[in-house]
């Protein structure tokens, strides 16, 4: 394999940026030096020219849904498209969610998603297995999951009757999942009080994507937020929450922190830069942005960017749950409960995090890569292979010019998807170029990799 030689570029970290020459050899960062900047360093066969550009670990993103079937339907990205979408947006490892459908046996849903995966990723991969079914003997098949690399459990608070599990149930998961190193991650809202919601403004007619904001306010979230940190601390677990939205969870997890309980959270892309203006919008447009929660008002924004700066948020995720539009989404037209869920955004939250968030000044560039990259690699087991740019670790690198500009549209994106959540926007800074493992593979936005080239990365337990 060649050696590469990434020569005067501004080397990004979680703790700190500086100017360093960085050699890559067999996949690997094999040395960093901040010598005579740009002079070459150690010999290599091919040189990058960094001058002028950010080094950057390349992006973990630990929620996405690939070839996932919910709500009726199957998410539009399979592990080929969705992964070559990820290596184009920068980001070098995904944690998929391995979704157990009812009567599977979860060492049997892993299976499922390996053979989903392997010989199609462009970029590594891990999986969450995600419990929707917890039969007699479930609890007792944990061990050899976590054996096998998945070390972290998703369960959710709401869609009762197909995914939800009950309190009882969770107490149990945390329980064991806590004793075997296992991070469970929560979908936290209160399913049966939005399911009485949603059928009240059903029964009065109002039956349009717009109330799906309606039938999901903030307090749904709040108060799941408030009881699964209550019951993991029964539980004596470690609880992580996927896709927070609002003000008060946040605060809830920063007030659990700040009480030193193992309470860690995670928001995403689309709450911190897109408002319920969108809900909106003409005709069945809306529907665009029917994902859960729902996004949320500007005050709720600020207080996720306040919490991503001081820390009550440790990471930014896209949750890409991609649906078209056109077949997909309209599978609701005349009942928003129908709208699948979801939304596309694996290929854009490097661009709009930074775009938005370091460039307008509301995140330091290293608390960028902390949240994109370090804290999600540090909380499921990837670190330091994966999450930071230190010798021994795995070369997944972007270069990112910060004087280039992006455009994102559903014309021009890679995600297997007919719109874009940032539809027409153009945010500052360029992703140039994206190394996995030291192979190039994405350029200016277009993928030069392999299907088969992403391997399954088996996680440490935390
Ligand atoms: O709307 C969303 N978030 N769909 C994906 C499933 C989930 O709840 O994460
Ligand atoms: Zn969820
Ligand atoms: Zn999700």
């Amino acid at each position: 394999m060649a050696t590469l030689l990434f020569s005067g570029g501004t080397v990004v970290t979680a703790d700190g940026s500086y100017r360093a020459d960085v050699r890559v050899a067999d996949g690997r960062i094999d040395s960093i030096s901040t010598g005579e900047i740009g002079a070459g360093g150690a010999p290599a066969d091919e040189r990058v020219d960094c001058t002028g550009k950010l080094l950057l670990p390349g992006g973990v993103d630990v929620h996405t849904h690939l070839d996932s079937r919910m709500m009726g339907t199957v998410t539009a990205d399979d592990f080929g498209t969705g992964t070559r979408a990820a290596a184009c947006g920068g980001t070098t490892t995904i944690v998929d969610f391995a979704l157990q459908v009812a009567g599977e046996r979860l060492g049997d849903t892993v299976t499922r998603y390996h053979e989903r995966a392997d010989g199609r990723a462009a970029v590594d991969y891990g999986f969450h297995i995600a419990v929707t079914d917890l039969y007699d003997g479930a609890l007792n098949d944990l061990p050899g999951i976590v054996d096998g690399g998945v070390t972290s459990v998703k369960v959710f608070m709401a869609y009762r009757g197909s995914l939800m599990v009950d309190d009882g149930e969770l107490f149990d998961i945390l329980r064991t999942s806590g004793r075997l190193g296992a991070r469970v991650c929560v979908h936290a809202e209160n399913g049966d009080v939005i399911d009485r919601m949603a059928a009240d403004l059903v029964a009065q007619g109002k039956v349009g994507p717009k109330y799906h904001e309606l039938s999901r306010p903030a307090a749904t979230e709040v108060e799941a937020v408030h009881r699964a940190i209550r019951i993991s601390r029964m539980a004596d677990a470690p609880i992580y929450f996927v896709h927070l939205s609002t003000a008060d969870s946040a605060a809830a997890v920063a007030a659990a922190r700040a009480e030193e309980w193992p309470v860690s959270a995670e928001t995403c892309t689309h709450y911190l830069t897109l408002g319920p203006e969108l809900y909106d919008g003409p005709g069945f447009e809306a529907a665009k942005y029917v994902l859960t929660p729902p996004l949320r008002e500007r005050a709720h924004r600020d207080a996720l960017w306040k919490n991503l700066r001081t820390g009550g948020l440790g990471v930014v995720s896209s949750d890409h749950c991609p649906f078209c539009f056109s077949e997909q989404k309209e599978l609701g037209r005349d009942d928003f409960r129908k709208i699948p869920n979801g939304g596309p955004g694996v290929e854009h939250r490097m661009s709009v995090v930074y775009g938005l968030g370091v460039h307008e000044g509301k995140l330091g560039i290293e608390r960028f890569v902390d949240v994109t990259a370090t804290t999600p690699a540090k909380s499921f087991g990837l670190f330091p292979r994966k999450g930071t740019i230190m010798v021994g670790g795995d070369a997944d690198l972007v270069v990112l010019d910060p004087a280039g500009s992006t455009t994102i549209s559903a014309r021009t994106q890679n995600q297997n998807v007919d719109y874009a959540l940032w539809e027409g926007h153009t945010v500052p800074g360029r992703i140039e170029r994206v190394y996995s493992r030291g192979e190039l593979v994405a350029k200016d936005g277009a993928f030069v990799g392999r299907a088969g080239h992403g391997r399954f990365q088996a996680r440490a337990t935390v």
